[in-house]
């Protein structure tokens, strides 16, 4: 687990945590997998850095003979010392009878590996080894590869369906979220938050969502994709102003005209008190 400064789980992993440690952890959840009533035969994969494991584990279900798909995965990393899973991936694709395909693309100056693209993954490249005008498109990777992504995506003019984007978690650098009012991101709050009859007060840091405030707090709020699409965490706000991200708006209509929020994409602009229903 690579630390991030001034992060919220790394900080305290890298403080506390043991080699040994025993961890309970919620199962996967999501929609980022092959259902074939709504994707292609075959699956290209954009993937950088840690957004190779969807891949990865697809791969092994192919190769298992579980999953009846092809898979292709253009795989950004920014040399060759960051490339995960080399040799697994390199022997699952010998196995897979032509069912898996691996491109390595390496975004530093010199590429000297035999096959791997120099650069990063464009319009170009998709273009080069699949087919966009059948092919179903996954992307898993950070947000800044989204960012650009998008941009590239666009230019091949694909169906929505036919691209699928897995959740990233909460926006890193919100201050640099355009539409957020810009001094917001540097104030600290108030939040009350009433939850199971009791009432709690904590600081809610503009840069961070409520969910990471009350998590802070020692708060046990519900979450599962902590991007907004989940509801998991669906709770009222009662009094104060929020930003919540528009690209991770996942509220039904109801919900929006009702003032109920997901705090995991939601930011404080004011003081503010939610009602939060209990974890679990
Ligand atoms: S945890 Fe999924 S919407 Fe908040």
């Amino acid at each position: 687990m690579r630390r991030v400064e001034d992060g919220f789980l790394t900080d305290h992993a890298w403080a506390n945590w043991d080699v040994g440690l025993r961890l309970n952890t919620s199962a996967p959840v999501g929609t980022f997998y092959h259902e074939p009533l709504r994707d292609a035969e075959r699956i290209v994969g954009l993937a950088w850095g840690t957004g190779i494991t969807p891949f990865r584990s697809m791969a092994r279900e192919i190769v298992a003979g579980s999953l009846e798909v092809r898979l292709l995965l253009l795989y950004g990393s920014s040399d060759e010392t960051h490339m995960l899973f080399y040799e697994e991936l390199k022997q699952l694709e010998a196995q897979s009878e032509g069912r898996v395909r691996v491109v390595h693309v390496l975004s530093c100056e010199e590429v000297t590996l035999e096959g791997c693209e120099q650069g990063f993954i464009t319009a170009d490249m998709m273009r080069k080894y699949a087919d966009p005008s059948t092919d179903s498109f996954f992307v898993c990777g950070p947000q800044v590869m989204y960012d650009f992504l998008q941009g590239q995506l666009e230019q091949l003019d694909l169906p929505r369906r036919r691209v699928r984007w897995e959740v990233y978690g909460e926006r890193k650098d919100i201050a640099l979220q355009p539409g957020l009012p810009s001094p917001a991101a540097g104030l600290s709050y108030e939040m009350i938050v009433r939850q199971n009859g009791d009432v709690y007060r904590v600081p809610a840091r503009g840069s961070e969502s409520l969910l990471v405030a009350m998590e802070r707090a020692g708060i046990a709020a519900p979450s599962q994709c902590r991007s907004g699409e989940c509801g998991f965490c669906r709770s009222r706000l009662a009094a104060g102003d929020v930003y919540i991200v528009p690209d991770s708006d996942g509220r039904r209509e109801a919900d929006r005209v009702y003032g109920f929020i997901h705090p995991c994409s939601s930011y404080p602009l004011s003081d503010v008190e939610v009602q939060v229903p209990p974890a679990g």
